[in-house]
């Protein structure tokens, strides 16, 4: 089965082991930071995150109620916004994913036991699953409380439209909901009756989700005319609205060009109206080349081998490409690059079995594997600031790549949480051509060999800061690297590390500090010379003032 035919199914059908002792390499590595080549502004909004009403990230995830014995506030988990507030505020999509492509908005609104219960859109997929709000969803977490919700965590909403089973009038007046002034239409005395007087200013809408698959089965030509309809007139209240085309999967680079040459047909000016383009990539087959069905290629979150350990790391990797192959081709017609790329779901996908509760569809533990996935990635996002402004991990809490699980009133950050942490100081920064030369880490594939980087990062400087962040791929050796920085010289430095001495290692409800990250002591030379010795199997980031 591929993913389009998973999705298709889900729309149709309703060893541990141990590692060898730890050594340092001999070979060296080095950084060259090039401080006089820019290459673009880090937005906080790649930091962004991922809602859907999915398993359980909405309903105990996100939202317990208000009579929860679970600490709240108004209704939300108090723990999950404490700790968004300590990561870098950023903007949170929401309701899918392909749940938004059956989802009414109208049913989330008005007074909460007046809303319908609806099916939804995972719950066929879910058979052996308990029945429970993530099958019949009371629709108790609508517009309202998601903005809300973001407000909490201050962010920025970013709300995904229905593009398969509604029509244009219903993307228009869900805007016209969020945004018209107070008092002035129907629905903005809805959404006042709803506690929310004041306009929400929503900027950021997505057209459609995965429009080649869930989100209606089209074609590229098929889809431009849907968007250029959706998008022909929307009212916009002074707010300036930031519209986000449903983009290729993965590397399906004739997507790309046949959307914008249809986008096109009647003139270059339809560009205008297309702010980002949505690009998803997900890491999760290690069959290592056996196969490349999306049930059999999958490998277990927590059970891996070395090789699979690199295999996916090499998944991760793919995203530079996937970047600069579609930023060439959106090139072709649209010469200047008025147009951006917006990942709007990236992250691992492992197959089921490590979920910490029956009702998590796609739930999965996460480990310092996914950290490192979440390192390079961000890294990548930097490398490509001129091209990428709004990136949103799949998803927040209790699916794919999450950066916390919960049950009831359990609670963990997972080590992605801390990658979120630990790269915040690179937010909002300039950031700058980062050389990395170091050894490539060869592994073993079923009919071939494969390659990964050792040593990846990026830097961006903020002031007289510069956060240099570097992800160590490599499963036993540590890499002994020398740090130049070009045109500045570093006059002290700190560094924090996120690493286990296990490649599987994760946090757990019994014990939730397993992989945290530790500040370690750094020296800088004489001359302004940085050397660091990388852990294997890390994650670091070093801060230097800039003498
Ligand atoms: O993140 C899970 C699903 O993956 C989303 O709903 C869909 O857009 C993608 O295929």
């Amino acid at each position: 089965m591929d993913r389009r035919d998973f999705l298709r199914t889900t729309l149709l059908a309703g060893a541990s082991m141990t590692l060898a002792p730890r050594r340092t390499t001999a070979a060296d590595a080095r950084i060259d930071i090039l401080l006089d080549e820019p290459i673009g502004r880090i937005d906080p909004n790649v930091y962004g995150h991922f809602v859907e009403h999915l398993g359980g990230v909405v309903y105990d995830g996100i939202w317990v109620g208000e009579g929860s014995r679970i600490r709240n506030t108004g209704g939300l988990r108090q723990a999950l916004v404490d700790h968004m507030r300590r990561i870098p505020a950023s903007v949170i999509r929401w309701p899918g994913g392909c749940f938004a492509d059956s989802y009414d908005w109208r049913d989330g609104i008005g007074p909460p036991e007046a809303r319908p219960r609806r099916t939804n859109f995972w719950a066929e997929g879910m058979p052996e699953r308990p029945d429970g709000p993530w099958k019949y969803d009371p629709n108790h977490f609508g517009t309202n409380e998601f903005v809300r919700f973001v407000r909490e965590c201050r962010g920025e909403p970013y709300l995904a439209a229905n593009l398969r089973s509604l029509p244009a009038r219903d993307f228009y007046q869900w805007i016209e909901y969020c945004n018209s002034p107070a008092g002035s239409t129907t629905l903005a005395e809805l959404r006042a009756r709803g506690g929310m007087p004041e306009p929400m200013q929503v900027r950021f809408w997505g057209v459609g989700n995965e429009t080649w698959g869930c989100g209606g089965n089209l074609t590229a030509e098929e889809y431009a005319v849907e968007y250029r309809k959706f998008t022909a007139w929307v009212p916009r209240y002074g707010t300036p609205l930031s519209f986000i085309g449903s983009g290729p999967n993965g590397g399906d680079l004739n997507w790309t060009r046949r959307f914008f040459q249809t986008l096109t047909a009647k003139g270059e000016g339809a560009l205008g109206s297309l702010w980002g383009w949505a690009l998803h990539h997900y890491s999760w087959n290690v069959s290592r080349g056996a196969t490349t069905d999306w049930d059999k290629g999958k490998g277990d979150a927590l059970v891996y081998t070395t090789d699979e350990w690199y295999e996916l790391l090499h998944q991760a990797n793919l995203m530079e490409s996937l970047i600069t192959a579609h930023w060439a081709v959106m090139g072709e017609i649209d010469r200047r690059h008025r147009v951006k790329l917006v990942v709007d779901e990236w992250g691992t996908w492992h197959k089921p079995g490590s979920e910490v509760h029956p009702s998590h569809h796609l739930g999965q533990q996460s480990t310092i594997r996914d950290a490192l996935v979440a390192g390079l990635t961000l890294d990548t996002f930097h490398r490509h600031a001129d091209k990428v402004v709004m990136a949103n991990i799949a998803q927040l809490v209790n699916c794919l790549q999450a950066l916390f699980l919960t049950d009831g009133d359990k609670f963990l950050v997972t080590p992605t949480y801390h990658v979120f942490a630990m790269y915040a100081p690179h937010v909002g920064g300039q950031a700058v051509r980062t050389q990395v030369s170091a050894p490539q880490v060869s592994y073993a594939r079923v009919n071939d060999r494969g390659t990964v980087v050792g040593l990846a990062g990026s830097a961006s400087v903020t002031d007289r800061t510069l956060t240099l962040t570097v992800v160590n791929t490599h499963a036993t050796d540590a890499c002994e690297t020398t740090i130049a920085l070009r045109g500045a010289r570093a006059a002290s430095a700190r560094a924090t590390v996120l690493t286990a001495t296990d490649i599987h290692a994760h946090n757990t409800f019994d014990r939730p500090n397993v992989v945290t990250p530790q500040d370690v002591g750094l020296t800088v030379g004489a001359a302004g010379a940085v050397t660091h010795r990388f852990p294997p199997a890390s994650v670091t980031r070093l801060s230097l003032q800039l003498g």
